[in-house]
């Protein structure tokens, strides 16, 4: 998932290109056994890998380079060579990086050989399909980097990884933001199928984070959580007291995609936080334990209300109605019983926190979200006096 705003600035960015495979009823990963691979090199035996990351400079991609290293594994990128990393700087130093651009120049790709592909900058099927197809005898896994945004609409209760993906646009759907969720959900599930097509199933993993939050993040969904709990005071918590959410720590996805490429471990994965389920109330209570202040939390929980003020979700809660009624259930058991764990909570809002004050960021950065009127941390004031003022009516 993952999204909302993140999804319209990559739109708005014109990176919409054609996209969409033809499909023809397809299901996920059908294998191929013609491409089922004796070229592909094997596993080294000292256990050192050599990684590609397809991106690997943005948000996730430095975390999984810092535990790859870790591991003692060796890591090239690939990347137009535009967006620099803000956080583990040094360690580029130790990663090679290769320059294309996935809509138009994979030159840099066509030698060498991987035990394994990361694919975090596929943004459109077509390009990882000729990823895939062009590494695939020389590459050992392929890791695809997708999203639980392939079952939008979040109708279900349970999702689970076998759900029904969304394949197809629906025709006359006006609501922009409802049009970009189905966009970014084809296009997801859609390479997905390109990346299984060309490796097979039993080389492909398939990864689908919810909401990633933690330091690095770019889309500023998350960081009202952090900025807002430390300041302590009338805290405004949209929804109502059961309204579930969900998120993951992008390390603790990072790390585990590098772990079940370590173990071979090939399959479709949710990668769904926190381990047991939460509701909004019990998410602000333990994510406020980050920081020693006197806070006292005023529950809005009148949809009416929250929507007359145009909040709609404030990550990791979104409103659960209509297209969104599921958007925060989505089953994690598989991905628990494959090595996903998660660090605590109060350990991603403080690691957040310090992030956002940190020299990875400038105050021009941080003003473009502290100051923006349209953000509800400028706007809480004022939405509470109306709610105490509704309240009473
Ligand atoms: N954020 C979330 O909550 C969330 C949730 C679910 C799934 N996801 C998925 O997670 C993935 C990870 O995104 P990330 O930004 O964190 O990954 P990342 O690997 O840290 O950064 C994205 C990389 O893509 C490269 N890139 C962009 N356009 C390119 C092009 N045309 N050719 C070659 N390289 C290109 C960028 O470098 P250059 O600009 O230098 O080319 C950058 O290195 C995405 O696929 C996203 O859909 C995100």
């Amino acid at each position: 998932m993952k999204k909302i705003n993140s999804r319209r600035a990559f739109i708005e960015k014109g990176l919409k290109l054609g996209l969409v495979l033809p499909l023809a009823g397809t299901r996920l990963l059908a294998s191929n056994p013609i491409l089922n691979f004796q070229k592909a090199p094997k596993p080294r035996p000292s256990g050192k890998l050599n990684i590609l990351i397809l991106g690997g400079t943005s948000f996730l991609g430095p975390h999984q380079i810092a535990y790859a290293l870790k591991q003692g594994h060796s890591v090239t990128t690939f990347t137009r060579g535009k967006t620099k990393p803000t956080i583990y700087r040094d360690l580029f130093e130790k990663v090679t990086s290769l320059t294309g651009d996935r809509a138009n120049d994979l030159t840099a790709l066509e030698n060498g050989t991987w035990d394994a592909v990361i694919d975090n900058s596929g943004h459109n099927a077509e390009w990882t399909k000729r990823s895939a197809a062009l590494l695939k005898d020389r590459a050992g896994l392929y890791l695809y980097t997708s999203s639980t945004g392939v079952y939008y609409p979040y109708l279900g209760k349970n999702i689970k990884e076998d759900a029904q993906l969304l394949l197809v646009e629906p025709e006359g759907i006006e609501d922009e933001e409802m049009k970009l969720e189905y966009w970014y959900g084809v296009m997801k599930s859609n390479s997905e199928i390109a990346a299984g097509a060309e490796f097979g199933e039993d080389r492909t993993i398939v990864v689908r984070p919810t909401y990633m939050v933690g330091p690095a993040d770019k889309s500023d969904r998350f960081i009202h959580w952090p900025v807002r709990l430390a300041k302590g005071g009338e805290i405004l918590v949209p929804g109502k007291k059961n309204d579930p959410v969900q998120y993951i720590d992008v390390r603790d996805v990072a790390e585990w995609m590098i772990r079940l490429i370590e173990e071979r471990k090939t399959g479709t994965f949710n990668a769904v936080g926190p381990k047991r389920s939460q509701n909004m109330y019990s998410f602000v209570k333990e994510a406020g334990k980050a920081f020693d202040v006197n806070s006292s939390l005023i529950y809005v929980d009148d949809y009416k209300f929250l929507k007359e003020q145009h909040i709609n979700n404030l990550i990791p809660w979104i409103m659960p109605e209509g297209n969104n009624t599921g958007s925060a259930r989505v089953n994690n058991k598989k991905g628990i019983k494959a090595g996903l764990s998660f660090r605590n909570l109060q350990d991603t809002i403080k690691d957040t926190y310090d992030w956002w004050y940190s020299d990875a960021l400038t105050d021009e950065r941080r003003d473009k979200f502290e100051q923006n009127p349209e953000a509800v941390l400028l706007r809480e004031k004022a939405v509470l006096g109306a709610w105490k003022r509704y309240e009473k009516n």
